[in-house]
C-alpha cells in the first residue's frame, strides 16, 4: 500500500510526491498503463441516458470521486463538493425540476429556425428524462471562495472560467472512471441553470458558497449509444501556426452540426 494514497491525506509537494505517484502509475512491468487501453477507455465512455434499476455499491461512487480527487485545478485549489443522491423522493424532485427545465429550453428552440433547432428540444418533452431512472446521482458543487488560490489579476479577469474549468476537469475524470468499472453515465447540466440550480441548493441543504456545476447520472446502461461523428484528427491539429487553409466556413460548421445531430 502507498502511504497516503486511498486516505485522506496525500503528500502535496515535492520529490517524495512525485515518486508516490509514478509509484502508483507504474506497472509490474515498469511501464505507465497502456496507451492503447487508456485510448480504449476513452472511445468506450459515452453518453449513456436510460438505466437499469440494477443498484449501484457505494464503493464504486466511492472509486469514482476518488479519481476526480486527483484531478487538476487552477492553483490547485480542488473547489469540488460531492453530493451523492440515492434516496428517491430527492432524485424524483431533481428529475421533475430539470423536466421543467427542458420545457423551458424547448420554448427557446422554437425561436430559432427549424433547421438549427436541437432535436430533442424541437417537440415538447412529455416523458421523463431517461436519467431519473438511474440509482445515483453525483452532483458536483464548487466553493466560489476557493477562487482566491489563484493569483490575483487571474481571480479578477480569468476567476470564473478557471473556478469552471477546474470543476470540468474533475467531471471528465469521473466520466473515465465510471466507464473502467463498467457503469453509464450521463451528463445533466440543467440543473446548473438558475431557476433549478436554487431549488436543488433549497433541497440538498447546499450553502450559498457553493456553485451546483453539473450533476451525472450513473448506473447500469440499458442501451447502446449510437455510433458517434468524430472529427478527423487532419482537420484539427495545427503545427507551429495555424494552418488558415483549415479554418472552417460557416457552411462547414452549420453542416458539421447538422450531421452530429444525425
Ligand atoms: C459541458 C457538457 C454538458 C453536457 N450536458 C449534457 C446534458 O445536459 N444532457 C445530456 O444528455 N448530455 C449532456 N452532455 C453530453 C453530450 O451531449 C455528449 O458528450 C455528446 O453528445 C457526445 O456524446 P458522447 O458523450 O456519447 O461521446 C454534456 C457534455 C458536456 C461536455
Amino acid at each position: 500500500m502507498i502511504p497516503g494514497v486511498g486516505h485522506d491525506i496525500i503528500p502535496c509537494s515535492g520529490r517524495d510526491y512525485l515518486k508516490l505517484k509514478v509509484e502508483l502509475l507504474r506497472t509490474e512491468k515498469g511501464v505507465f498503463m497502456n496507451y492503447d487501453d487508456f485510448l480504449e477507455l476513452a472511445r468506450k465512455r459515452r453518453s449513456i441516458r436510460k438505466f437499469k434499476s440494477d443498484p449501484v455499491s457505494d464503493e464504486y461512487i466511492d472509486r469514482i470521486i476518488e479519481v476526480a480527487r486527483l484531478a487538476p485545478s487552477g492553483g490547485n485549489s480542488q473547489p469540488w463538493e460531492f453530493i451523492v443522491v440515492r434516496k428517491k423522493e430527492l432524485k424524483d424532485r431533481i428529475t421533475e425540476l430539470v423536466k421543467g427545465q427542458y420545457a423551458i429550453t424547448h420554448k427557446m428552440e422554437l425561436t430559432r429556425g427549424p433547421e438549427l433547432r436541437f432535436p430533442k428540444y424541437a417537440k415538447p418533452i412529455t416523458e421523463t428524462p431517461g436519467f431519473g431512472n438511474a440509482p445515483v446521482f453525483i452532483i458536483l458543487c464548487g466553493d466560489l471562495r476557493t477562487k482566491e488560490a489563484y493569483p490575483k489579476d487571474v481571480v479578477l479577469v480569468q476567476g470564473d472560467s478557471i473556478f469552471t474549468s477546474s470543476l470540468a476537469s474533475a467531471f471528465g475524470y469521473m466520466n473515465l472512471a465510471a466507464t473502467s468499472l463498467g457503469l453509464g453515465v450521463q451528463w445533466v447540466s440543467a440543473v446548473a441553470s438558475p431557476y433549478v440550480q436554487t431549488l436543488i441548493k433549497i433541497l440538498l441543504h447546499i450553502p450559498k458558497e457553493l456553485e451546483i456545476y453539473h450533476m451525472m447520472a450513473v448506473g447500469h446502461p440499458d442501451m447502446v449509444p449510437p455510433p458517434k461523428l468524430v472529427r478527423a484528427r487532419d482537420e484539427l491539429i495545427h503545427y507551429d501556426y495555424y494552418d488558415v487553409a483549415k479554418l472552417r466556413t460557416e457552411q462547414q460548421i452549420a453542416e458539421f452540426i447538422s450531421a452530429c445531430r444525425t
